[in-house]
């Protein structure tokens, strides 16, 4: 075991990976913007809220804040590719959606930007915007979900029907074993 005595910053913060990115979709100025998100987290079941930490270094963080909804899509792991360009390359010099030939899902309640290729999504209508240190954290209410339904058995993703893309930090990526320990009820 390793022990760290963290004074301003730490050497690194990658142990709560892996996780589960979203790609934020926000328009704002008749512009489209993707970027993935692993600071992302649901916050309320009544009302659904969910929310992702963006820096205010990203492109996408001014869109974030003129505009009054965004969206969040989950993708499968053999879309990895296309998540770290879109986590590499950002809006302001690069119009993504042109130069990575992106297909664009409309939402339905929103009509908020949605990528193709998810096995989720969130229509979220902005309901506050939170300063956390260097990051701001844009919370959302869910006005309108999407799913795959071959992607889940009952209320949950089955994981020997779709490989959930997981982020571990540095540009690495995987995705969880397809074996599930049910110990619900039924
Ligand atoms: C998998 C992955 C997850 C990321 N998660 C976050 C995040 O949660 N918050 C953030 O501010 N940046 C995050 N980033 C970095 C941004 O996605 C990246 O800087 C992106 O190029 C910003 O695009 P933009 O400038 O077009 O908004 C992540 C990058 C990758 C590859």
């Amino acid at each position: 075991m390793r022990y760290y005595d963290v004074g301003d910053r730490p050497p690194h913060f990658n142990h709560f990976y892996p996780a589960v990115p979203v790609v934020i979709g926000v328009e704002s100025g008749g512009r489209i913007n993707f970027m993935p998100a692993v600071w992302n987290v649901g916050l309320s079941f009544d009302p659904p809220l969910f929310a992702v930490g963006v820096s205010p270094k990203r492109y996408s963080h001014g869109l974030l804040q003129a505009a009054a909804s965004f969206g969040v899509t989950f993708h499968p792991a053999e879309q990895s590719g296309l998540v770290q360009r879109l986590g590499s390359t950002s809006g302001r010099d690069t119009n993504k959606v042109a130069a990575f030939n992106l297909a664009v899902v409309r939402g339905k309640a929103l009509g908020v930007p949605l990528l193709g290729g998810f096995y989720a999504a969130y229509e979220l209508e902005k309901t506050d915007a939170l300063v956390t240190g260097d990051h701001t954290l844009f919370i959302g209410r869910v006005r309108g979900i999407w799913e795959d339904p071959d992607a889940f058995t009952g209320e949950t993703l089955d994981p020997t029907r779709v490989r959930a893309l997981l982020y571990y930090g540095r540009y690495r990526y995987g995705y969880p074993a397809p074996a599930l320990e049910d110990l619900g009820e039924g």
